[in-house]
């Protein structure tokens, strides 16, 4: 049985993840989305919303599990028993940070692989921060996230006070 980590901080989930969640859940028996808690960025959804807010979004898998880690990504990939670390990758932009990261694992851990998806070419300009800059200045985000993460971004934003 192959299991694959998909990784993040999914400060939110986008349909850009969903989609390549949907790739790497075809070629994996198992894959567990793994939301990272402590991480240095500052996330504006709380650990808990993080992952509510993504095993709502993949709730029609059977293969996929949704969880929090902290700590290093390799020694959570070990404990899940998985050998295959997934990334999406959007431009050549993302590129020189993900080999970073995909070596740096590699020499951690070097039984694990990381194995890069390419998202579908509609998402590749979206990314959590860019939706959650949109959202906050009243843009229209529909058809870049699920629809109960615009639902949250919207009742988030209409919140704070216009200045
Ligand atoms: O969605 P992101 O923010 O691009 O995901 C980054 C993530 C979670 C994959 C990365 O920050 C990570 O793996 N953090 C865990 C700590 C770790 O193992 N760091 C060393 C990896 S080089």
């Amino acid at each position: 049985m192959l299991t694959a980590i998909y990784p993040g901080s999914f400060d939110p989930i986008t349909n850009g993840h969903l989609d390549v969640i949907g790739r790497a859940s075809r070629l994996a028996d198992r894959l567990v989305v793994g939301v990272l808690s402590n991480s240095n960025k500052n996330a504006m959804y709380e650990i808990e919303e993080r992952v509510e807010m993504t095993r709502e979004a993949v709730r029609g898998y059977s293969n996929i599990e949704v969880t929090h880690f902290d700590g290093l990504l390799v020694e959570f990939a070990e404990r899940e028993g998985a050998r295959i670390i997934v990334r999406g990758i959007r431009a050549i932009s993302d590129y020189e940070f993900e080999l970073q990261m995909a070596l740096m694992n590699r020499r951690l851990r070097p039984e694990l692989e990381t194995v890069f998806l390419m998202a579908a070419e509609q998402y590749s300009f979206v990314s959590s921060r860019i939706i959650k800059e949109v959202a906050r200045l009243g843009g229209n985000i529909g058809g870049m996230v699920p629809p109960h993460v615009e639902a949250r971004l919207r009742a988030r934003f209409s919140k704070e006070p216009t200045p």
